[in-house]
């Protein structure tokens, strides 16, 4: 995985996390609601108890502020011979920071993940207007998303 910007730093989201900007930044992306420290900890316990399925990965900036995140999900199939399929979602980066290749590295880190543990692809949903950037990431479109909302 190539360099981020001088000072930025790239790992895994921590438990601790709740007040370093997590919940911000994926507002860039869509709603996210009040969600109190205690549900965020239940749910990356829930994440965390996963079978290692689950891997969010978070950039901070040089304060310790996160500035961008994104995710990793490891699905366990039968089919394909007890195959695995990566599936990633809920990339984004902080309006302010946008255009410096942090959606491209927090990319290529997942991708780097998804192939370490066996996957055999990675496959994402993504808005028209978001195609660019990830055949920049090294994607092309391949099937139709169908959705059911409740
Ligand atoms: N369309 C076309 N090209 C793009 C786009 C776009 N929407 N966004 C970035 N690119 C290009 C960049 O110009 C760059 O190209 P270059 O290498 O020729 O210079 C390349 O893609 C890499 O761009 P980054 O700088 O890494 O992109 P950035 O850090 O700004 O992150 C992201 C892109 C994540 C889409 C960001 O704009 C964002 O957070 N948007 C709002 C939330 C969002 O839409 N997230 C994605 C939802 S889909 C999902 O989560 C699976």
């Amino acid at each position: 995985v190539s360099a981020l910007p001088e000072g930025y730093s790239m790992r895994p989201l921590q438990r601790t996390d709740f007040d370093t900007g997590f919940l911000d930044v994926l507002r860039v992306l869509t709603q996210v609601g009040d969600v109190t420290q205690q549900e965020f900890e239940q749910r990356f316990d829930q994440m965390k108890a996963g079978a290692g399925g689950y891997h969010v990965l978070v950039i901070m900036n040089g304060e310790g502020k996160i500035v961008g995140t994104g995710a990793l999900i490891v699905e366990r199939k039968f089919i394909h011979h007890l195959g695995l399929v990566g599936h990633i979602e809920d990339i984004a980066v902080a309006k302010d920071q946008q255009g410096k290749k942090l959606g491209l590295r927090i990319i290529q880190a997942l991708d780097y993940v998804a192939e370490k543990v066996g996957c055999y692809k990675t496959i994402l949903d993504c808005s028209e207007a978001n195609e660019g950037f990830y055949v920049k990431c090294g994607f092309k479109r391949a099937g139709l998303e169908m959705a059911h909302y409740y």
